[in-house]
């Protein structure tokens, strides 16, 4: 069994629990006709570039909001069906724009997809390819996973480079050395990657340390080594509560894993892995930003499923920072930031970006918007990524103080006893996450924001202004794209 990640010492953390294994082998939604699963190859409906987001600012938030599945575990394990035979049948998938390129990925490979709302099932029976479409790859990270189980299952794997958020340089070069310890011959040709297992069957168990602990080479590794023959220690691992997913997705198959949370992986390799039914976690990035949004708006919400441990360190910070938890229970929250509640308004706090369990990187651009509200000055240094600071620019047209000095901001908050110092204006979201940074700013603003480049946000958002509507914002979406969500 995986070890579980260990509670900080407050009766407000929870871990989750672990799920039930199932052998059992999914129907493809017996319940349902195929011709009412909904299309994915949804990728011909024009993009939409005048969508905007309006958001007419300075609306309290209350309610609850019901938290999607984790669109980075939905991506790994997605990519990990590839190492089973038989159908995997996976729920609680958010339904966004890059789950459907991961579907696309899978699907240009041989693989059988289809989905219904969040169930996604996939039968990698038909795979006549180890070579997935280029142009899907490169529009997300999660693309470029498939190169661990399509070597060590097929013994083969031709991948183009990887896309995902312009957020500076994302080199692949720790999952090379990691297949390579594993006994592919790994070669960069013609602008992609080719893995051979070596003795020109599968790949063998090794020791490996990665140079610094990546979350997608962690899961591309710990998928390929489930299927390499005897051994394997991976050390310097990431610790994400996505990597414990997949973990217990790959155990769900027949995988022997140990030690999935901690710094060290030990994998026995199988000879065959099976397809199983899978329910993903919920998407603690998109917990975090809705936290952020009670807080920039002084608001108090209510979020479910979350799993409180895994963010443990917003947490902490947030109520550092004045704000109080209402209630906590194992798999729900409750959030005020209600001046009324705490008396004063709330603190600034400095942060640093870390790989889990420090401050997620991917919550960043949301917190720096937060603290533009809060009394005092805070520095923000961003550690995981060279060049995460783009939002900057747009954050500055609200009304936002933010000075940048390489991967450090230093933020100044409100003047004591004046109200929002942000306004509404017109921007342009150039990232997923950077781009819910805006839309946080705009719930804060005083009068309109306009934002652009919605589909970065689409990504990574499942319903994101239904959401918020129904917690009581004021937002709409502009030439909405036809809505394929039941
Ligand atoms: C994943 C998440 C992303 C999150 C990030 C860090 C997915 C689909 N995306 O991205 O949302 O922001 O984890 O929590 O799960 N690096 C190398 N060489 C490599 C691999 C990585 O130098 O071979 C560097 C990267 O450039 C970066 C750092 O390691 O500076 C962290 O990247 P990594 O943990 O790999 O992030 P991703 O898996 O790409």
């Amino acid at each position: 069994m995986a070890s579980r990640l260990k509670p900080p010492n407050s009766r407000y953390f929870f871990s989750p629990p672990l799920q039930k294994p199932t052998n059992k082998p999914p129907h493809l939604f017996p319940h349902l006709p195929k011709s009412l699963s909904i299309p994915h190859n949804d990728t011909k409906i024009p993009p939409g570039p005048t969508e905007k987001l309006i958001i007419n600012g300075g609306s309290k938030l209350s309610g609850h909001v019901n938290i999607s599945g984790s669109k980075n575990s939905a991506l790994s394990i997605l990519a990990a069906t590839l190492c089973c035979s038989g159908t995997s049948k996976l729920t609680n998938v958010p339904y966004l724009s890059d789950t459907r390129t991961m579907a696309s990925v899978l699907e240009s490979l041989g693989a059988e997809v289809e989905f219904c709302g969040n169930e996604f099932v996939v039968s990698t029976d038909g795979i006549s390819s180890v070579e997935p479409d280029s142009d899907s790859v490169g529009k997300i990270r999660g693309g470029f996973f498939v190169i661990g189980p399509l070597v060590a299952r097929f013994g083969e794997a031709i991948v183009g480079l990887p896309g995902g958020c312009d957020i500076g340089s994302r080199p692949v070069d720790i999952y090379i050395r990691g297949l390579r310890a594993l006994g592919a011959i790994v070669e960069l040709r013609d602008g992609k990657v080719q893995a051979y297992a070596a003795n020109g069957k599968g790949l063998v168990g090794g020791r490996f340390q990665l140079d610094f602990p990546s979350v997608g080479a962690t899961e591309t590794l710990m998928m390929a080594a489930s299927l390499a023959k005897g051994q394997t220690v991976l050390s310097n691992v990431a610790q994400e509560p996505e990597v414990i997913d997949l973990a217990h997705f790959l155990m769900n198959c027949g995988a022997s894993i140990r030690g999935a949370g901690s710094k060290e992986l030990h994998i026995n390799g199988k000879d065959r892995l099976h397809g199983s039914c899978y329910s993903i976690i919920p998407d603690r990035i998109e917990a975090g930003s809705f936290m952020l949004a009670a807080a920039i708006t002084r608001s108090c919400i209510s979020l479910s499923p979350i799993f409180p441990s895994y963010l443990s360190c917003l947490i902490e910070k947030l109520l550092g920072a004045g704000c109080k938890i209402v209630q906590c229970t194992r798999d729900n929250l409750e959030l005020s930031a209600i001046p009324g509640i705490f008396g004063d308004d709330l603190q600034g706090f400095d942060i640093k970006t870390r790989p889990f369990p420090g401050f997620p990187t991917d919550l960043q651009p949301q917190t720096m918007a937060f603290l533009s509200t809060c009394n005092g000055k805070s520095i923000v240094e961003e550690s995981v990524f060279e060049n995460r600071m783009n939002h900057v620019k747009e954050l500055r047209k609200l009304g936002l103080r933010i000075q940048v000095c390489g991967s450090t901001a230093l933020i100044s908050g409100k003047e004591r006893g004046r109200g929002s110092p942000i306004y509404g204006s017109r921007v342009a979201a150039t990232n997923l996450r950077g781009g819910m940074s805006l839309v946080l700013a705009g719930l804060a603003a005083e009068g309109i924001t306009e934002i652009s480049g919605i589909s970065h946000i689409d990504r990574g958002y499942e319903n994101l202004e239904k959401k918020l509507q129904i917690l009581g914002a004021n937002v709409k979406r502009l030439n909405p794209r036809p809505n394929l969500v039941q």
